[in-house]
């Protein structure tokens, strides 16, 4: 949550900014009623900020990828193919298989990810919507 907080409260200063800057010209001419019906902090003509596509949607995307890099990644791999430091030596499966993909429901892969299994320890105490996410991920990188 907090990038985007952070983001806001960027982009927040740097309108407080602007306004700050244009009202200085403003200044000299006389005060209009319509003056009052401009939103709060934008200048007329001035672009409102590009609304976010669904790629770069998003501080949860990014608790996903940390979530990975800190709890799967040294396991699993980058992709999930089972290839991190220490997958060989755990026997960390593949989970871009197609055929186990094929096979498993969302359901079932978050089970494993919740209560662990044999060698793969448990994560349950992952908040549900990173759980969900890194089910997500982990399709996201099925094989061909
Ligand atoms: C210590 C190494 C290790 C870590 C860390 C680890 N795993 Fe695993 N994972 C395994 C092993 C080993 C298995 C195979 C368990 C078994 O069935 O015997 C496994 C199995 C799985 C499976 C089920 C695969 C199947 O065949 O059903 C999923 C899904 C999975 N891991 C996801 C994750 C996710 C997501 C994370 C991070 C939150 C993670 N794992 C972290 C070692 C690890």
């Amino acid at each position: 949550m907090r990038p985007l907080v952070l983001t806001s409260l960027l982009l927040g200063s740097s309108l407080v900014f602007a306004t700050g800057c244009d009202s200085s010209s403003r200044d000299v001419r006389e005060w209009k009623p319509t003056d009052h019906d401009q939103p709060l902090g934008q200048q007329p003509g001035q672009v409102a900020a590009r609304p976010r596509s669904s790629a770069e949607q998003g501080p949860d995307q990014s608790l996903v990828e940390i979530a990975w890099q800190r709890n799967c990644a040294s396991c699993h791999g980058q992709r999930g193919k089972g290839d991190g430091p220490q997958g060989a030596m755990v026997r960390a499966p593949d989970l871009t298989r197609s055929d186990w993909q094929g096979q498993v429901t969302d359901e079932q892969v978050a089970e494993v990810i919740r209560k662990g299994r044999n060698r793969m320890p448990p994560f349950g105490n992952l908040p549900d919507q990173v759980i969900m996410g890194l089910v997500g991920r982990i399709r996201a990188n099925r094989s061909p």
